[in-house]
Order: C-alpha cells, then structure tokens, then sequence
C-alpha cells in the first residue's frame, strides 16, 4: 500500500467521573487524513485545510506521533501527512489525539500493521504530551479502540475497552471559543482532599458498573465531578446554566467535555438528546455566542479507513 485515506474522530475525556482515564468515540466529527509513502525518509506535513497547524514536524502533533512510530519501527521510506482538520484546536473534543491517533494509525497501516490498535496509543502518546504538557491517554484510547476506554495506568498504558449500554445517544456543544488543555490543565491543583477523592473513586467505579449492567439510573447518579468541574467552570461561559437545561431535558447527565470548552450531555435515544441540544444552545442564542452542536452514537469502531 503507498498512500491511506483515514477518518479521525473526536472524542470525550473525564465523562464527569474520570479525569485523565475515562473516555468515549463520538461518530459524526473529525479529521480525514491522508498520508502517502515518500522516497525520503522521515515524516513532513503536506498540505493543512480547514483549519491553521504548525508545518513544522518538531510542531505538529501528527508529526511527533509518527516520529515518536519510527523511532521504535524504522523505516526507509518517509510519510507526507496532508490533514483535512475538521475539529477545531482548543475545542474539548480531542482534536490532538484524533491527528496524533490518525497519523500513526495511517503510517502503521502502510507498513503493514505491525502494532495492534491498542499499542499504537504509545506513540500517539507523544503528539499529545506535546499539545497539553502531558501524556494522557483518555482521549487517544477511545480514538483507536472505539467504544468507552478506561485507562487504569497512564504510565504503562493498561487500557480497557468497556460496553456500551445500547440507548446511549451523545449531545455535545461546542461554544467557540478556544480553550487549551495546557491553560486549562494549569489551573488545577495537584492535591485534593481526601473526602473528594472518596467521592471521586466511588462515582467512577459505579459508572463502570452502570455500563457493564446497563443501568442508566445508576450511570446518571454516577456523572458527578467534585474535583476538575468545580475549577474549570468559570472558563465557559455559562456553564452551570447549560449544564443545568441540559439536565432538565432529560439527559442522564452532562459535563465539560475534556479540558472544554465544548459541553457534552450523555441521554437514552436520540430525541431526548436532541431536546437536549436544543435547550443547550438558547443560552448562546441569548449572549450572541456563536457554537456547533453535534448529537452522536457511542462511536464503537473508532478511527476507520475510508
Ligand atoms: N483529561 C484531559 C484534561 C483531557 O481534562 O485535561 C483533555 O486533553
């Protein structure tokens, strides 16, 4: 194979409950990538649309990735990585960890697979290190093994593809602005009181537990963030407001979707997800603050070859 087309996905990090370890697929938005086999060794970025990223190799998550690849699977042809960057840098839905996931996934493909999905996320690692100053795989698991993804480790990538309960529909809005998870990461604290950690373990484990038994009840009551939450809100314009319509609408429960600013709300059928949207967005209507709102399945299969 000398050239792969690829679709990218983006993605929800902490899902309330797991800051740093749990994460979902969505289906609808990310990148279409392609990348091609060069005579020169190395990796270089070709052309960029839709949206502004560093060409340089030692700058672009996608890049790093790849390098990050070849350094542990050398290869004497090169890689032209061209990216058709449909989610939005400092959006909340992964935009990093689709390019550095989709450029890897690409390059493994053209060499013929020698890494699993799952393997590839250490190398995927490295354009997210690069994007947020530091290496976490919540996004980068979901993106590559689809589904919802617990990271037990982020040092030793022990990761875990969970179930998905079937009525799971996905609302996200996006308000634009733009948020990076290296600014929102500074804001946090290194240490928590132990109450809310008990808090925290407890709402984390019972989520697991709701998605294994299908018990939406018990996944509502579960989506609760006493620790990243209470920080990062005042970074998103009316976020307690929208978060609370979201809720009033019927959804499950509803959170800042990653580092945001994107909001994301987790509803049994598509209706009530779309009501859900719905409520969401007449707040921005109100201020005049332009977003995107996207409903999606649990994405199962993740990054796809199109
Ligand atoms: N877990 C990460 C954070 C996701 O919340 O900072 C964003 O990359």
């Amino acid at each position: 194979m000398e050239e792969i087309k690829i679709f990218a996905p983006a993605s929800v990090a902490n899902v309330s409950c797991g800051f740093d370890v749990l994460g979902f697929c969505l289906d609808p938005v990310g990148d279409v990538m392609h990348v091609s086999k060069t005579k020169t060794p190395g990796v270089q970025i070709g052309t960029v649309t839709g949206q502004e990223l560093p060409k340089d190799p030692l700058k672009n998550v996608a890049s790093v990735a790849v390098s990050a690849f070849l350094e542990a699977h050398p290869s004497k042809e090169g890689f032209r990585i061209d990216i058709d960057k449909r989610i939005k840098p400092g959006s909340g839905i992964g935009s990093s960890a689709a390019s550095a996931a989709g450029a890897v996934f690409a390059v493994n493909e053209l060499l013929g697979a020698p890494y699993t999905r799952a393997e590839l996320v250490q190398f995927a690692m490295a354009g997210e290190a690069l994007a947020s100053g530091a290496a976490h795989a919540d996004n980068l698991a979901p993106v590559l093994l689809g589904g919802f993804t617990l990271v037990r480790c982020n040092a030793t990538l022990d990761i875990i593809k969970l179930p998905t309960p079937p009525d799971l529909v996905a609302t996200v809005i996006h308000p634009k602005i733009e948020l990076k998870t290296i600014h929102s990461r500074a804001i946090l604290k290194s240490d928590i009181p132990l109450q809310k950690g008990v808090a925290q373990w407890g709402n984390l484990g019972a989520f697991i537990s709701a998605l294994y038994t299908e018990n939406y009840e018990l996944l509502s009551r579960s989506m609760q963030d006493e620790v990243i939450e209470p920080l990062r809100a005042m970074l998103i314009p009316k976020f307690n407001e929208v978060k609370q319509a979201a809720l009033d609408s019927g959804a499950l429960g509803s959170g800042i979707s990653g580092s945001g600013p994107s909001i994301f709300a987790l509803s049994r059928g598509r209706e009530t997800a779309k009501k859900v949207g719905d409520a969401m967005k007449t707040f921005y209507d109100q201020i005049g603050l332009d977003y995107d709102v996207h409903l999606s399945p649990i994405n199962q299969q993740g990054i796809k070859i199109l």
